[in-house]
Order: C-alpha cells, then sequence, then structure tokens
C-alpha cells in the first residue's frame, strides 16, 4: 500500500487506508525517535526546501527535525531575507530553487491554494504546511495520532472543534480526516466564526460550549485568529472567554473526562485557561512530539518509501 498523490496538499479525498498507512508509518518512525540515535539514512541525498511565507515554531522546526532525522538535505527560506522582498514572483522564486534540484518542497502561505499551484510550476513533490484558510493537512495527521494514542481509536469517537472555525485551516483538514476516519464531529462557536453553509459538511453544530463540553470526548480548541479577520466578530476577548473560553470550572461542571488538544500557538486566558493548558486533561504537548514523527512518515511516504522500517 502507498500514497495515491505525490502530494499532500489537503486531506481532502485521502482515503482511510491513506491516513491509517501515515499514522501507522508514524508510529514506527516514534519507536525509531526514542533511540539513542535517532536518525536513518531513508532520505540521504534527496534535499527538501522548506517554503514559509508565514510564520511558524512548531511546524517549521518540526518539519526541519524530521527532515534531518531522516538524513535529508535540507534549505531553508524565509520571506523576509528572501528576494520576495524584491518583488521576485512566487513562480519564479520556486523555479529558480527547483534549478538548484530539489526533490521537496514544504511551503506554508496566507493564500489558500498555494501548493497546489507549485504543482504546477515544480516537479518536485509539494506538502502543505498551511496555507490560508483552507487546510493544514500534518496537523489533522498529528491530532489523530495523539488521539489514537491516548485513547486508543479515533471511529466513533466524538470530537468537537472549539471557537474560530472560520479561519482556521486546522479546522478544514481536521473535519475532513476525522469524518474520513469514521469519527463524528461538532463545530462549536459563535455564529460570526462559523463557515458559510456549515450544514453542508456532515457535522454536528452548536452555539453553546456546554453543549460541546456534555457531548465530546475529545475538545480540538483553536486559537482566536486576529490576523485574519475583520473586525467586530465578537465584542471582545473577555466576552468571547466568557462564553468560549475552556475552564477548569467548566470541565468539572460537565464532568467528563475529555482529552483536550490545540494546535497552538495558544492565546492563555483567551480560548483555553493556562491550568487546563497545562493540566492531565491536556495532550498539547503530545501533539507537538508527535509531530516530528507524522512528519516523517509523510516525508518517507511520499518520496517512494515502502512503508516497512528498517
Ligand atoms: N500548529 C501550527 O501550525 O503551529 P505553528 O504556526 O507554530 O507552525
Amino acid at each position: 500500500m502507498t500514497l495515491q498523490s505525490r502530494h499532500l496538499l489537503g486531506l481532502e479525498g485521502v482515503s482511510r487506508e491513506e491516513i491509517t498507512l501515515i499514522l501507522d508509518t508514524s508510529e514506527s518512525f516514534k519507536e525509531i525517535l526514542q533511540r539513542p540515535i535517532p536518525k536513518v539514512p531513508t532520505l540521504r541525498g534527496k534535499t527538501v526546501v522548506n517554503l514559509f511565507f508565514e510564520p511558524s515554531t512548531r511546524t517549521r522546526i518540526s518539519f526541519e527535525l524530521a527532515e534531518k532525522r531522516l538524513t535529508a538535505d535540507t534549505v531553508n527560506f524565509t520571506t523576509s531575507s528572501s528576494s520576495v522582498k524584491k518583488g521576485e514572483t512566487l513562480k519564479d522564486t520556486i523555479r529558480n530553487i527547483e534549478a538548484m534540484n530539489i526533490d521537496m518542497v514544504v511551503v506554508r502561505h496566507s493564500a489558500a491554494g498555494t501548493p497546489l499551484f507549485l504543482t504546477r510550476c515544480v516537479d518536485a513533490a509539494v506538502i502543505n504546511a498551511g496555507d490560508g484558510m483552507h487546510e493544514h493537512p500534518t496537523q489533522a495527521l498529528l491530532d489523530m495520532l495523539t488521539i489514537r494514542e491516548r485513547i486508543g481509536k479515533i471511529a466513533g469517537l466524538k470530537v468537537a472543534l472549539i471557537g474560530d472555525i472560520a479561519h482556521s485551516r486546522v479546522a478544514g483538514s481536521n473535519i475532513r480526516g476525522l469524518l474520513t476516519m469514521g469519527a463524528e464531529v461538532m463545530l462549536c462557536g459563535p455564529k460570526t466564526l462559523m463557515p458559510m453553509f456549515v450544514e453542508r459538511f456532515g457535522v454536528h453544530v452548536t452555539f453553546h460550549l456546554e453543549e460541546a463540553l456534555e457531548w465530546a470526548d475529545c475538545l480540538n480548541v483553536l486559537r482566536i485568529q486576529l490576523e485574519r479577520q475583520d473586525k467586530g466578530l465578537f465584542p471582545s476577548i473577555r466576552e468571547y472567554h466568557k462564553l468560549y473560553g475552556i475552564t477548569l470550572e467548566r470541565l468539572e461542571q460537565a464532568k467528563r473526562d475529555v482529552v483536550i488538544l490545540h494546535p497552538g500557538p495558544i492565546n492563555r486566558g483567551v480560548e483555553l485557561d493556562s491550568d487546563v493548558a497545562d493540566s492531565d486533561y491536556s495532550v498539547i504537548l503530545n501533539q507537538v512530539t508527535n509531530g516530528v514523527a507524522v512528519r516523517m512518515a509523510v516525508l518517507y511516504l511520499l518520496s517512494g518509501g515502502n512503508p516497512s522500517i528498517e
């Protein structure tokens, strides 16, 4: 079994078998990451370019670590120190980089569709590390790995995504991936932060946090993305926290043993209180750890790797 596409642009159209293959391969890489020398020669001779046009801590560092653990040669591109500042286009940028013989491109960009556009400009395999408000597939994969690890399954679970759904590429990929894997999904947040035509997604929708807390096995709490919003989508940060902030008091009232995920970066005291983020409910740092293994699995499988890893 291999992946159908030579790119990972999103989880739309990725089958249950393919997602399971990525998660199972990630588990094998997790075992390798625990060895005294956490490195394999799987991508020796391959060159990967990390093309980040938007800020990132977790995704950029974990892709870079994953590439190094697989012995790939890596190059990091950031807009601020590139010729994009002199007006060079995205197409010229990527074609010039490819002229130096690269095999894979990891790209993050504020415009949805940038990874797809790049597949039409270059022969290299393209991995989406987050495109605008569209998809962030490796984030959803690491979220699903973390859920599977903590609870033992994904199918049949009830997962609620809380908060700024409309601006969230993490929500876009989680909805697609979780539904494909047989989970039930609920979206919870203010009406102004819900996507248009949300009922078409095949998910439950609520505007009341208490309903989501009573229903869910897992809460994936999303960051309020002030940088992607027009002003006035909710009255104030204080009011948002009052209605949708995840607090210990609310979790204890719900009397359910929920698992709390957050893709990061966290706005502490806004969508999630510090004492919840740092509590036993939280698997947030497990998500970050799993990010390296998931990205190793994706790089490996897209480079044509055989699923059995030595
Ligand atoms: N979760 C996530 O994409 O975080 P970064 O923006 O730090 O990469």
